[in-house]
């Protein structure tokens, strides 16, 4: 499974260019910071390190905490009536200081696939400006089996069952009724979120009009697709558009690393450079500071604390546990990937700079051995996903309520994406159906 380390390593080159986008920021930031990685995701998610920083000063106060809520383990099974009590709850975040008492208007952030915080709802973040501008209550809403929110026992896959958007979704909408039966006058909810949690926004309200008025959706990969070639894809044309020596230099870099992993003396230089476990082989110091002829050593110098698991049968039992302890956002997030989504990135293409580095078959190899859910399933997965959000363009839903057959088309949204960010090749681009969709795209 050395390809999917090399593609690890390729994504942090991006580094040697500065680009503007949030996200990529937010890509390359964790990147430096967090020593592992899985899937070309760092443990703990892309956007956790936003909101570590301000950590240290969010401490609860009078007006702000974190609460439990009662949730329902099965939305869509009235025979089951299991909720997660006691140890199984769902966690919340509030922040009243900017609500008055004329103000009946509540910002929900939905948190996506990592731990939520008090952090989400204070701080120096956009929707909390929003929350002072609309004297707003402000809430984050843990995302079910992750951080502290466990509707089940254990993460076993019997019990991962439970772990989809459509039952995410079903959470929100039941927070949002709970908190309209405590504060009896009418309530408006606007939801908001960013990537996963963004296409959860939309989706609350396109499903939930009754209870949401709109959603602010950030970078939300509203289409779901296996072979998500169009990520690297995309950064090979962010390489090309910045310009300069980055892109070429990526490429003789990843030329050379196919080349070292020939010889033992090779695999030797690549084990000490890249740290990686197992090693190749035992290692001598490689401490030369003049990177500037080296490709590979330009490639281990943009992303200097990454370490790397590249034994596939280890990282398998590693993403095998079943237990809440520890990371377990990568099982949590791969399991959904497998069951939903796919978003595998891949250089299938074969064409690019990125050559044939990450096949999205390294991707299924994991799906099939941690969850028994192999190539055909994911496929049928990922259409029954797009089958029932309706698709990017048409961000519409069956009325399931209806005898006729209805479509409901998805209104007051703002979609908005960065140009260079590698997940708005799947984000929502054009042809809104309803003058109240707004596609912002920031270049
Ligand atoms: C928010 O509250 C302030 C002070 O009570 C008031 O002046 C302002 O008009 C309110 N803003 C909104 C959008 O309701
Ligand atoms: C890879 O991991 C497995 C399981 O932990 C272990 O048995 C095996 O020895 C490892 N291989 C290498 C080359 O370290
Ligand atoms: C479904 O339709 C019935 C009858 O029109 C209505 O009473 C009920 O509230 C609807 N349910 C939902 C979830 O919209």
């Amino acid at each position: 499974m050395i390809g999917m380390n090399l593609l690890a390593i390729a994504v942090s080159f991006v580094q040697c260019i500065r680009i503007t986008n949030m996200r990529m920021q937010a890509l390359l930031t964790v990147a430096l910071a967090i020593p592992s990685m899985f899937s070309g995701r760092p443990k703990g998610g892309f956007t956790s390190h936003l909101f570590n920083n301000a950590k240290m000063d969010v401490l609860p106060s009078r007006t702000s905490g974190s609460k439990w809520l009662t949730q329902i383990q099965d939305h869509f099974d009235s025979s089951n009536t299991k909720t997660w009590k006691q140890s199984l709850v769902q966690q919340y975040f509030f922040n009243y200081e900017f609500a008055n008492e004329d103000s009946n208007v509540n910002i929900l952030f939905i948190a996506g696939e990592q731990n939520a915080g008090l952090q989400f709802v204070k701080g120096d973040n956009s929707y909390v400006h929003y929350a002072s501008q609309l004297n707003a209550s402000l809430y984050a809403l843990e995302h079910r089996y992750y951080g502290d929110s466990h509707p089940t026992e254990d993460l076993s896959v019997e019990n991962l069952k439970y772990l989809t958007s459509r039952q995410a979704i079903e959470d929100i909408a039941e927070f949002i009724r709970q908190k309209n039966e405590e504060k009896k006058e009418e309530q408006k909810w606007i939801v908001v979120g960013g990537s996963y949690a963004g296409a959860l926004s939309a989706w609350s309200r396109l499903i939930h009009p009754e209870l949401i008025v709109g959603s602010l959706s950030s970078s939300a990969p509203l289409l779901a697709q296996m072979d998500f070639y169009g990520y690297l894809q995309t950064v090979e044309e962010d390489l090309k558009k910045i310009g300069g020596p980055c892109h070429d230099q990526l490429g003789d870099a990843l030329t050379e690393v196919g080349n070292l992993l020939q010889t033992p003396e090779g695999r030797q230089k690549l084990t000490a450079l890249f740290l990686l476990r197992p090693r190749f082989s035992d290692f001598n110091d490689i401490t030369n500071n003049d990177i500037n002829y080296d490709p590979v050593k330009a490639l281990k110098t943009v992303n200097p604390y990454l370490t790397m698991n590249i034994n596939f049968t280890d990282t398998v039992l590693e993403l095998s546990g079943v237990g809440f302890e520890g990371d377990t956002s990568s099982r949590l997030w791969l399991y959904q990937t497998c069951n939903e989504f796919g978003f595998f990135h891949s250089s299938d293409r074969g064409t690019s700079v990125f050559g044939q580095t990450q096949p999205s078959n390294s991707f299924i190899e994991y799906c099939d051995q941690i969850f028994g859910i192999d190539a055909d399933q994911i496929q049928k997965n990922v259409e029954a996903t797009n089958q029932f959000y309706g698709e990017r363009d048409y961000y519409a839903v069956m009325n399931i309520n209806s005898s006729i057959h209805q479509l409901k088309i998805g209104t007051n949204v703002i979609f908005s994406h960065g140009t260079q960010d590698p997940w708005s090749f799947l984000t929502k681009k054009n042809d809104p159906k309803h003058w109240s969709v707004v596609i912002v795209e920031v270049e």
